[in-house]
């Protein structure tokens, strides 16, 4: 698990990713055939093979927050970079990309609404002065999470997406031989509209795409129901606010994971779009799938995955690929 930590606790909020970039590119590069990065930012690393396009996707951006405004007595306003969830960003730890750290908060006075225009972020700066010295407006930071792992659960900050990543980076390594010509695309801003997955298929122009990401679980009291549960395998989508999954590769998921009995779970997230959408929606239509890793608190400091799941993630994307696409 030392990689998905390195992972997790590189900072990378959506349109900053050249840190998390560099990162991947260290890790990817003994087994790339070819490594880009598009104009928009997303990292495209090719392995070669005879057959069709065959593109793999995960974004590798994390929510986080930019200053608006810094006050005369030196605390900073801030605006969202990707759907904060406002109950529990109260005390969060934030770090600037320079290293600066601050703390949100809100004048506690009862039970009122949280809004976001009512929070700021201190960074122990005495006046607006000595805060521009630290920070300028449009400056960006991501929520401190430490990685912590506990039996099968793993507990860290940006789960969302570097499991992702984590999954992609490791079916990359055992990549042998494949049928399809592959293109892994960490892709960039999806916290802010699946931004870089946009734009990403008009460099690759790809036949199929799987996407990688995170979901709900129901598993949790007081919950929506939900047929997913931490534990219990990788997730096979078949529909979430953003895309319903092509049959075509929907079927060759579930064929794959059945010949090789890697547990999964059908998944239907009601709320949430991801990379999925933008893919298959590009240049002509690319038929796509997603896999999906079951989370709890996703958008917190405080995400929780279990290495089984991510085990099955990776042994799934490693059948897709061995399976390949025709
Ligand atoms: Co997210
Ligand atoms: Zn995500």
């Amino acid at each position: 698990m030392k990689l998905l930590k390195i992972l997790t606790q590189a900072a990378g909020p959506s349109g900053n990713e050249e840190r998390i970039r560099d990162v991947i590119i260290n890790e990817v590069k003994p087994y790339a055939d070819e490594i880009t990065i598009d104009p928009l930012g997303n990292l495209i690393v090719r392995k070669k093979g005879p057959g069709k396009k065959l593109m793999l996707d995960a974004h590798m951006d994390e929510i986080g927050i930019i200053v608006t405004y810094i006050e005369e007595d030196g605390l900073l306003r801030f605006s969202n970079l990707g759907g904060l969830m406002l109950n529990t960003v109260i005390s969060q730890r934030v770090r600037f990309l320079s290293g600066v750290s601050g703390s949100v908060y809100k004048e506690m006075n009862g039970e009122s609404e949280l809004k976001l225009s009512e929070m700021y972020i201190d960074i122990g700066a005495e006046s607006r002065e000595e805060a521009e010295k630290l920070v300028s407006v449009g400056d960006v930071a991501v929520f401190e999470g430490a990685f912590d792992e506990k039996g099968n659960r793993i507990v860290s900050k940006a789960l969302d997406n570097r499991a992702g990543c984590y999954v992609l980076i490791e079916a990359l390594k055992k990549v042998k031989e494949p049928k399809n010509d592959l293109y892994f695309v960490f892709s960039v801003s999806e916290e802010l509209g699946l931004r870089g997955a946009k734009t990403a298929p008009f460099n690759v122009r790809p036949d199929y795409a799987v996407a990688v990401d995170v979901t709900r679980t129901g598993d949790l009291p007081g919950k929506t129901k939900m047929a997913v549960k931490l534990g219990e395998g990788a997730c096979i989508k078949v529909k979430d606010s953003s895309v319903l999954c092509h049959p075509y590769m929907k079927a060759k998921m579930v064929e794959a994971a059945e010949k090789r009995s890697i547990p999964y779970q059908m998944e239907v997230l009601e709320s949430g779009g991801t990379d999925t959408g933008a893919i298959q929606h590009a240049i002509g239509g690319v038929p796509s799938g997603c896999i999906s890793l079951p989370t709890r608190y996703i958008h917190t400091p405080s995400e929780m995955v279990d290495k089984r799941d991510l085990d099955a993630a990776v042994a799934l994307m490693s059948a897709i690929i061995e399976d390949g696409c025709e």
